[in-house]
């Protein structure tokens, strides 16, 4: 069992699509223990984005990252991070196989509908950051 971090971004909450990408996570088996709905000020996303801070799409993507509210959620369940990555299919949408999140919704790199941490180790940062208070 291990815990993940997802974040719905602004423009698939934008688009209404939150019920439908909840209920993919929830249909694997994967448990919310945690969701807010907030807008990301710049401190968090920097921190969140960190490992991007020198690349070439960093402001548009924080940019993206502030068009709105996002959903973000704490998800657990056996092998949760794997999980929930395998859920949202390849980063970049026009590449991710049909019937994955990304590969059904999104159509822009910039716009790719979620993310979801890349290993246990990004989880505990990312959980830590978007939600202190969850244990
Ligand atoms: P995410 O899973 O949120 O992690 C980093 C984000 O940067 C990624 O999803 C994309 O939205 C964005 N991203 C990654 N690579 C590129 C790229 N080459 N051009 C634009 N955006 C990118």
């Amino acid at each position: 069992m291990n815990r993940t971090l997802v974040l719905i971004k602004p423009q698939a909450v934008d688009r209404g699509l939150t019920g439908k990408i909840v209920s993919r996570y929830e249909e694997k088996g994967l448990k919310i223990i945690a969701l807010k709905m907030c807008v990301a000020n710049d401190e968090l996303l920097a921190k969140h984005y960190e490992e991007h801070v020198e690349k070439s799409f960093y402001s548009e993507l924080l940019k993206a990252m502030q068009q709105g509210p996002v959903i973000a959620m704490v998800l657990g369940g056996s092998d949760a991070v794997t999980a929930a990555r395998v859920l949202n299919g390849a980063t970049d949408p026009v590449k991710a196989a049909p019937g994955t999140i990304r590969g059904d919704f999104g159509l822009e790199m910039e716009n790719n509908v979620v993310h979801a941490s890349d290993s246990i180790q990004s989880a505990m940062r990312e959980i830590k950051l978007w939600f202190p208070d969850v244990q």
